[in-house]
């Protein structure tokens, strides 16, 4: 069956559910789809890298913010905690290519098959996700600053993406910036200006 804005389609995945350039959620205190079939599925095990604990951590801050936009949901292991606590929209970013670094190792799998597929098998039926199949920059560039309550990064992690990724997004949150993997990003943030505190489970937040 495909739903109201895509969906499946003999095998081939539709990009209708991709919202165009609308976003500025300043004067929508939630934007949901009213259109869309309600959730059948309850909260699966997704595979991804986030632990028990950063999952809470990221349910307690969803719960206070009325727009999230996360950069790098892979399967939506994350993405589907901020989906089940944001009583708002989540904007989900990933081109679901894998990280440049990581295509020969932990995101071989990108490289093998279509991510996307099975990241909208897990949490495409949410109704408040709003998926952005493109590059974290690109998707930026939708949103004016102040936008949305939340940006949290969890994309690539080398140095040309972490600063990439900062410059392009730290303007769009009007109430918190924050992320995933401190270790491996702290050194290139600092470069650029940023110093990201530890929030316990290699969460970070500016
Ligand atoms: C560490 S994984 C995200 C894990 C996810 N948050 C979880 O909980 O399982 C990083 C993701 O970022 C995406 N990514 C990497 N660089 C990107 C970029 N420049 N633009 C968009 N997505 C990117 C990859 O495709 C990958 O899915």
């Amino acid at each position: 069956m495909e739903g109201a804005r895509g969906g499946m389609r003999g095998g081939e995945v539709t990009m209708r559910h991709i919202k165009p350039p609308i976003v500025d959620t300043r004067d929508l205190p939630v934007l949901v789809d009213e259109n869309k079939p309600e959730g059948k599925k309850s909260m699966r095990e997704i595979q991804g890298w986030m632990g028990q604990e950063s999952l809470k951590w990221l349910a307690n801050k969803a719960k206070t913010m009325r727009s999230i936009v996360e950069v790098g949901s892979w399967k939506g292991r994350s993405t589907q905690t901020l989906l089940e606590n944001c009583p708002g929209t989540v904007f989900a970013v990933d081109h679901f290519l894998g990280s440049e670094d990581e295509r020969t190792s932990t995101h071989k799998e990108a490289t093998e098959r279509d991510i996307f597929l099975e990241f909208w098998e897990n949490v495409g039926h949410y109704k408040n996700l709003v998926a952005m199949r493109m590059s974290s920059v690109k998707a930026a560039s939708f949103f004016r600053p102040g936008s949305v309550d939340m940006v949290f990064i969890d994309g690539c992690h080398n140095k040309e993406n972490v600063q990439a990724d900062l410059i392009a997004w730290v303007s769009i949150a009007k109430v918190l910036v924050c992320g995933h993997d401190l270790g491996q990003i702290q050194g290139a943030a600092k470069e650029i200006g940023y110093t990201l505190r530890d929030d316990g489970g290699g969460i970070w937040v500016l």
